[in-house]
């Protein structure tokens, strides 16, 4: 199977238009190698033919069979405990509070996987009110686009891994240790929670489970694949789904990805949650200065002039002026000079260099704005890119799910650029999306010892280490972190989102790291 052929290219971006997951290169692979057995399994000889009816006739299940083999199901029972504790201390409280026990307060896991993250909530609620409460005031849903990672869900056994956090006795109180060695949930919490297909990239209407809003919606740790556009959409329809006050949960890392303005985020004595608020009453919102990190946003540029782009072309259009004026000098003045060459040169230099740098400051705003295509377009016009211009690109690949551009991109700034810690953060953030991990850490690495002072990548170091449960070596990263964006409060910082401040990324590293340290030491003692 060639995965280079339109045909298997329009195959992929059918898989990213209906379920949001934009597939890389080694998943193309993968898919490929599975694609002539389903062929011949249905009697086609060509892939074209396949593709036509599998767009067509095909049941959904026929393309499940390939979204099963891409999906990250990496998860695990109260995963980031931090917020597990905010809705034993506070929120659950408040939900329950708020339904007044005319309706039951619904909790949604989406993206739930083999189901830890709705079980947990289902032992976190039966743990703190009783069994007849869970039962009878509350609703757990739990949905997945992955029909297998449902089924195995469903039958709530567990391995070792399923267990990496070791706060709560719910080992011992909710599950049975088989021979087997695997952990069977017992049938009082498995019962309670409900499962359900759900696409995020479709709309609710055709879910009966989604047919009453929500109270609180756990959607962790599920778009890291999306493109932006896709994660705004998805944005909006959730929050549509969630009642006045109600909660929205994701992981900790991914919080400024998600803060796109639709809901309020808020912190809860250091984990941070969208909230769905009325104005007139609003929960204390987190506090920052919306100043930028890459240029900041300015209200207007102006388009380049109409100047020509090439050197030669500039030149030319300068000397057809001077010529003219030549051609018709006035009398009450005194001739002009022909501007020697050279000086014609440095006024051409000068001309094209500040449309240059005009082109990056237009990219700038329309990157700000998520205009990905037309950062491109603009910088792709640019005679000589600089490191700056060609991590811009490289960043919106990036947010286009471009691997393969972005990484040629970075190829090019590390060997442009060779001395400069900003290719191999690029490429470590390249690596990072695609869960590669270890090429991640080792990319990361790389721009750290190129410039020990620089924070961006010690910053996605603690992050990859968070998310992996290596507390200890994500705590020192972010300590790292903030001693050297207190350090150097200028330099340039690339983060997920570009328009964010140093004030606001400083905020939020902080309260990280108090989680991070709360969960430690919650571990180790
Ligand atoms: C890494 S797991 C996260 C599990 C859990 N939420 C957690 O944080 O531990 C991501 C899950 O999202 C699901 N997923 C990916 N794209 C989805 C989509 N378009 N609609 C619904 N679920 C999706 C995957 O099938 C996978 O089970």
């Amino acid at each position: 199977m060639q995965t280079a052929s339109p045909a298997f290219q329009k195959f992929c971006q059918t898989i990213t238009d209906r379920y949001g997951i934009v597939i890389t290169r080694d998943q193309q692979d993968i898919l490929a190698r599975y694609v002539p057995g389903r062929m011949s399994y249905f009697g086609y000889q060509y892939f074209e033919d396949y593709l036509t009816w599998l767009s067509g006739k095909a049941s959904e299940t026929e393309w499940e069979q390939y979204i099963s083999l891409i999906t990250n199901n990496e998860t695990y029972f109260f995963r980031e405990p931090n917020h597990f504790r905010i809705l034993d201390t506070q929120i659950l409280d408040e939900l329950l509070k708020q339904a007044n026990g005319k309706r039951k307060v619904r909790l949604w896991s989406c993206g739930c996987s083999s189901g830890e993250e709705p079980y947990s909530l289902a032992m976190l609620v039966r743990d703190k009110y009783g069994e007849a409460v869970l039962r009878d005031q509350f609703e757990i849903l739990a949905s997945d686009l992955d029909q297998k990672i449902l089924q195995s869900a469903r039958s709530a056994l567990y391995g070792r891994n399923s267990f990496r956090v070791k706060e709560h006795n719910y080992i011992l109180s909710h599950f049975e240790n088989l021979p087997t060695g695997k952990y069977q949930l017992e049938e009082k919490i498995k019962s309670q929670v409900r499962f359900f297909r759900y696409n995020v990239c479709e709309d609710m209407d055709k879910i009966p489970e989604l047919q009453e809003p929500v109270d609180l919606v756990f959607f962790r740790n599920v778009s890291i694949y999306f493109t932006a556009e896709t994660l705004k959409k998805v944005h909006t329809r959730i929050q549509s789904k969630l009642v006045m006050n109600g909660y929205l949960f994701v992981a900790s890392c991914e919080t400024m990805l998600h803060d796109i303005g639709l809901l309020k985020l808020t912190d809860h004595h250091g984990a941070f949650v969208f909230k769905k608020a009325l104005s007139s009453n609003q929960p204390e919102t987190v506090k920052y200065q919306p100043a930028s990190v890459i240029p900041p946003k300015t209200d207007r540029v102006e388009s380049p002039a109409a100047v020509p782009q090439s050197y030669e072309a500039l030149l030319k259009h300068i000397r057809g002026v001077m010529d003219r004026r030549q051609a018709t000098p006035s009398v009450q003045t005194a001739p002009t000079r022909k501007p020697a060459e050279s000086e014609l040169a440095e006024t051409v230099t000068a001309a094209i260099r500040q449309n240059q740098e005009q082109l990056t400051d237009l990219a700038v705003l329309r990157l700000h704005e998520d205009l990905f295509e037309e950062t491109l377009a603009l910088l792709r016009s640019k005679k000589d890119p600089t490191l700056n211009d060609l991590s811009i690109m490289a960043y919106a690949n990036l947010s286009l799910s471009r691997f393969d551009e972005a990484m040629e991109l970075t190829d090019r700034m590390k060997k442009q650029y060779e001395f400069s810690p900003v290719g191999y953060l690029m490429e470590g953030l390249i690596h990072k999306l695609q869960s590669k991990t270890d090429l991640a850490i080792a990319a990361f690495r790389r721009s750290i010892y190129l410039d020990l002072n620089f924070a961006t990548p010690h910053f996605h170091l603690g992050t990859i280490y968070q998310q992996t449960g290596k507390l200890p070596m994500a705590i020192n990263e972010f300590e790292l972190t903030l001693r050297l964006i207190d350090k150097n409060k200028k330099q340039l910082v690339i983060f997920n989102k570009p328009d964010v401040s140093l004030d606001y990324i400083q905020y939020v590293v902080q309260r990280l790291l108090k989680t991070i340290q709360q969960d430690y030491s919650g571990r180790v003692s």
